[in-house]
């Protein structure tokens, strides 16, 4: 008999597979964009219809369960369980055409995150974790880096649409770990961010300001291939702070020590 969250987790995989397929097929066919908050904040269709296909989903299934999604989603009952998901992350990218982006799905119990799924349907690519199961990327468990010198490391980090205001020094952060000759990438999809940390692509991710959708379910995956996320002040991860460092464990005080020495 599987677990409440297995059952869960089956569901999340389904349902991002689902919606990735939906989002590479309509990307084909041509994306109606429309603009958010300003003119680098879009939202296409796909993360519209996903949204709405997700909710749906899960409430036929599971029609007492909470649902926190990026596209203004959301409904409070008492059950105490929550799906938070991102019906697209790296939506620039998306409509851009550029493959980095992902369908990502975290399932929260009681304020715990027990499970999330992240779907690059470009490469067909599943990442999955289950507290206590494991992490796993296409069925084949996955485990961070053991690199511990930053000089041969690989950081990625991200910038907010409003990174103009430059909210928590996002800028001068950056710079900190470029003045010390350390190589950073910017990917655009915090979600896939995060995954490549846990199975070991690159060691260590860092982003000023993330909202619960972005880091939800990376935060499960990541500790479950033995990866470490915290705060920028060495805080327990909280969907509601910002501020997140994600790493293979074994940096995570250099880099934050980086910082916060600006
Ligand atoms: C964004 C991406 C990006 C990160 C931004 C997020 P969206 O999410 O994850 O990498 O830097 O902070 O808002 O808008 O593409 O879902
Ligand atoms: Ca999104
Ligand atoms: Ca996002």
């Amino acid at each position: 008999m599987p677990t409440a969250v297995e059952e869960y987790l089956d569901l999340a995989i389904r349902l991002a597979r689902e919606a990735g397929m939906y989002a590479l097929a309509e990307q084909k066919k041509g994306l109606q964009i429309e603009r958010k908050t300003n003119q680098f904040d879009l939202v296409t269709n796909v993360d519209k219809y996903n949204e709405a296909f997700i909710q749906s989903e899960v409430a036929k299934v599971f029609p007492d369960h909470e649902y926190l999604g990026e596209e203004g989603a959301s409904t409070t009952t008492s059950s105490g369980v929550r799906w938070i998901v991102d019906p697209i992350d790296g939506t620039i990218n998306f409509a851009h055409g550029l493959p980095i982006w992902c369908v990502s799905i975290g399932v929260e119990v009681n304020g715990v995150i027990e499970c999330g799924v992240i779907y690059d349907a470009t490469r067909d690519e599943l990442f999955t974790g289950i507290r206590g199961g494991g992490a796993y990327l296409n069925r084949n468990r996955i485990r961070v880096s053991n690199v511990t010198d930053p000089g041969i490391s690989l950081f990625i980090t991200g910038f907010a649409y409003s990174i103009e205001k430059n909210e928590g020094k996002a800028i001068e952060r950056f710079d900190a770990f470029l003045h010390r000759g350390l190589v950073v990438r910017r990917l655009g999809s915090a979600a896939l961010d995060i995954s490549y940390v846990a199975c070991g692509r690159c060691d260590g991710f860092f982003e000023a300001g993330l909202s619960p959708w972005d880091s939800a379910a990376g935060s499960i995956i990541l500790t479950e291939a033995g990866g470490k996320i915290t705060h920028y002040d060495g805080g327990d991860y909280s969907i509601y702070r910002k501020g997140i460092i994600a790493s293979n464990s074994l940096q995570h005080e250099m880099m934050r020590e980086i910082i916060n020495s600006v």
